[in-house]
């Protein structure tokens, strides 16, 4: 096991000068603390004898019960209670799943980039990952058929496709309809199992929730939800959605690392969907993010130099940012927080060790004022990166040229600036 990318960050961004546009942490304090003190409270002192106790294996049947409530709003409407598995985070059901299906060598295919507590769950089960390329519309079916072909190729034994088809973390962006289609189809001729990982699929800032591909498939498909985005994730509260066969042996893994899930926060989340108006909550969430993501759009669009692009997403909480050609995101890493901005390098989200011309950045934690200043930091980080790189060209050209700044003069907000959006695939590097 390796250390991760984000906890090596996490003694830096705790520092009050640096914004840190690293971590994914939800806006927590956006929630109504005090309704949810109380209600707490009340579990504990009206229902202690239940919430204070060890609980079933698979989690509380109210709760498996409501979390086929919140499913349903994805359209998954035939899903059984008895099908779901409560887990602590979706982490832990990640962990089950991989358990469950991966031996020593056996193949994952997961989206490059990919989420980093999935690569290091996978690489724990010492899984091989393959990455699979994206675009804006994410995943690319093509390149998914292409990846399988070479598996039969090379006589690998592929267990399933992770995905996150949802406001990925951390490329920002979603797969399209078609292309849900699509993967589904190919699942189906490949006889592919798919983990569908969705902690982020009703944080949409324009339209409804989009169905998943569970809801296209009730054999192929294992759904991982999670409510640490929707209501918070100190209370460790996911969940596994999987056919019964599946279920057994998901139960009997958990039984084995934790027996059973944490009663008190079990009740905790039932409760709040119960009686909160939890609905509206995530709604305010939305707003919340997409004024966020706004202030992050703008400010790269009116700062960044020209060469770097990123990705524009309609949900969740990141943008994928490519940096001008020959820019190590991890080498600029120490003068980044030097200047008091973090951010995660790419190379984090890839088994390969590619992806060091790309950046995460988080925009759902700090304000909309301390996004501007850390995006306005960042810039300047980059612009100096870029004229020290253009120094040293000079002198390996034998060339002193004047080298002209990376905005060449133009001024914020003229176009000349501004990176299109990220129509390269991911993967599509020298
Ligand atoms: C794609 C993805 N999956 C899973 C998780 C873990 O979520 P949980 O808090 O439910 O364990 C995260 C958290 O950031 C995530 O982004």
């Amino acid at each position: 096991m390796k250390t991760s990318e984000i906890r090596a960050l996490f003694s830096v961004v705790s520092r009050p000068e640096v914004v840190s546009l690293a971590g994914g942490m939800p806006a927590v304090t956006a929630l109504p603390l005090d309704a949810v003190g109380s209600m707490i409270g009340e579990l504990v002192s009206g229902m202690g004898a239940q919430t204070l106790q060890y609980g079933s294996g698979q989690g509380d049947p109210r709760l498996r019960e409501r979390i086929c409530d919140v499913m349903a709003l994805e359209g998954i409407t035939d899903a059984s209670p008895s099908e779901v598995v409560v887990t602590v985070g979706s982490q832990q059901g990640l962990d089950l799943v991989t358990r469950v299906f991966c031996d020593p060598g056996d193949v994952v295919l997961a989206e490059g980039p990919s989420y980093v507590g999935a690569l290091g769950v996978f690489q724990a089960a010492e899984a091989r990952v393959r990455h699979v390329p994206m675009d804006d519309d994410g995943l690319i079916p093509e390149a998914l058929e292409q990846t399988l072909l070479e598996c039969r190729a090379d006589g690998d034994r592929v267990k399933f496709l992770y995905t996150v088809p949802n406001y990925h973390n951390p490329a920002g962006v979603t797969l399209s309809e078609p292309r849900r289609q699509a993967v589904m189809e190919i699942a189906e001729r490949y006889d592919l199992l798919v983990i569908e990982d969705n902690p982020y699929g009703l944080l949409g800032f324009d339209r409804e929730p989009m169905r998943a591909l569970r809801a296209r498939d009730d054999r192929r498909v294992i759904y991982l939800g999670s409510f640490s985005k929707t209501f918070s994730p100190g209370l460790r509260v996911g969940w596994v959605l999987a056919p019964l066969a599946v279920r057994e042996k998901l139960v009997l893994a958990t039984e084995a690392q934790v027996l059973c899930p944490p009663s008190l926060t079990q009740y905790a989340v039932a409760r709040y969907l119960d009686t909160q108006p939890w609905r509206e909550q995530v709604k305010h969430f939305v707003e919340l993010y997409r004024e966020r993501r706004d202030a992050t759009l703008e400010s790269l669009e009116a700062l960044m130099p020209a060469g770097t692009t990123w990705t524009r997403p309609d949900g969740g909480f990141y943008v994928w940012l490519k940096l001008p050609h020959g820019l190590d995101a991890k080498q600029m890493q120490p003068r980044a927080v030097n200047a008091h901005v973090a951010y995660v390098p790419g190379i984090g989200f890839y088994a390969d060790g590619s992806g060091s011309e790309f950046m995460r950045l988080s925009y759902c934690y700090p304000e909309p004022d301390q996004i501007r200043e850390g995006v306005r930091r960042l810039a300047r980080v980059i612009e100096a990166e870029l004229d020290l790189h253009s120094t040293f060209d000079a002198v390996d050209t034998g060339t002193f040229r004047a080298v002209p700044g990376p905005h060449g003069g133009a001024a914020p907000g003229a176009g000349t600036i501004v990176g299109p959006a990220n129509s390269d695939r991911y993967e599509d590097r020298a």
